[in-house]
């Protein structure tokens, strides 16, 4: 049996905590939880008959086998150098941190220290497998093109205060990855992750578009070169309680865990 921690007890947290104990309670156990929040952290420890641990060195003192974020960049920054290097591999899905090089170098070489690892979820998107492959055949260009309702793009930093027309189709921003995710750190992981599986945080295209009525987040992935080209299309519907969130993340932490169970693996 596994140990597990969890970071975040929000939207998708509870999602994943849920999930783990009713679907993957043969392979993980929940030890303890962390919320910046108390009472979010009391109602899931006392769910999932866990501690709550409030620090990075609390988490290390208990020795999980896999520690997962749903909470914020600002965990990725402040807990993944200091957890891998004590030897504890991690599941994160605020993937937006590893836009920042420096981050991405210090977290690189507390994982080489500790010999742990750090696990990107697909997060709310997928095809990295078809991504990686075609990096050995000429990828060339690669790009994601994300749609959602304004209600999940309003507040964006990006946006500075402006509400997005609700009855006009527009495309709200074109650059690149590291710039998307500066502009809208709450919507665009998928952009960040989809650039470390492919050319980078800087020559990965990425557009969002605001969809007055849109039912569903849309992420539609281009990639092309010498092998030819494709397109992936992601379409699912927000997080009932979080429109900004998709469960579909939760659901690619239960996923992994599951993957990292198996003899067999696809
Ligand atoms: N990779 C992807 O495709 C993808 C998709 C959706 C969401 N996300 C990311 O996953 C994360 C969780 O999303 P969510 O919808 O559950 O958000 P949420 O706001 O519903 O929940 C986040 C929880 O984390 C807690 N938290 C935040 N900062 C913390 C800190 N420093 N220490 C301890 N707890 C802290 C909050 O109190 C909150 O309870 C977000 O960063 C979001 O951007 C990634």
């Amino acid at each position: 049996m596994k140990q597990v921690i969890i970071i975040g007890c929000g939207t998708l947290g509870k999602t994943i905590i849920r999930g783990i104990i009713e679907k993957l309670g043969d392979f993980y156990k929940i030890t303890a939880v962390c919320d910046a929040l108390e009472e979010q952290a009391r109602e899931m420890a006392s769910f999932a008959h866990a501690d709550i641990v409030t620090s990075a060195d609390e988490i290390i003192a208990q020795k999980p086998d896999y520690v997962i974020e749903a909470a914020s960049k600002k965990v990725v920054e402040d807990f993944a150098p200091s957890i891998l290097q004590a030897g504890i591999d991690m599941i994160i899905l605020s993937v937006g941190a590893l836009a920042d090089a420096a981050l991405l170098k210090t977290i690189r070489q507390a994982g080489q220290t500790g010999n742990a690892k750090l696990y990107i979820a697909s997060g709310a998107v997928g095809g990295f497998d078809l991504m990686r492959a075609v990096r050995f055949g000429g990828l060339a260009y690669a790009e994601i093109h994300t749609s959602k309702n304004p209600r999940s793009l309003n507040g964006a930093p990006y946006l500075n205060g402006a509400q997005l027309p609700p009855d006009e189709e527009i495309c709200v921003f074109d650059g690149n990855a590291r710039e998307a995710i500066q502009g809208f750190p709450q919507n665009v992981n998928v952009s960040v992750s989809t650039a470390l599986a492919t050319l980078g945080v800087d020559n990965t295209h990425v557009k969002i578009s605001s969809i007055p009525g849109a039912t569903c987040n849309t992420h539609e992935i281009h990639l092309g070169g010498e092998f030819g080209d494709i397109d992936i299309r992601v379409r699912v519907h927000p997080d009932k309680a979080n429109p900004k969130s998709s469960t579909l993340a939760a659901w690619s932490i239960l996923a992994l865990l599951e993957r990292l169970t198996q003899t067999i693996v696809i």
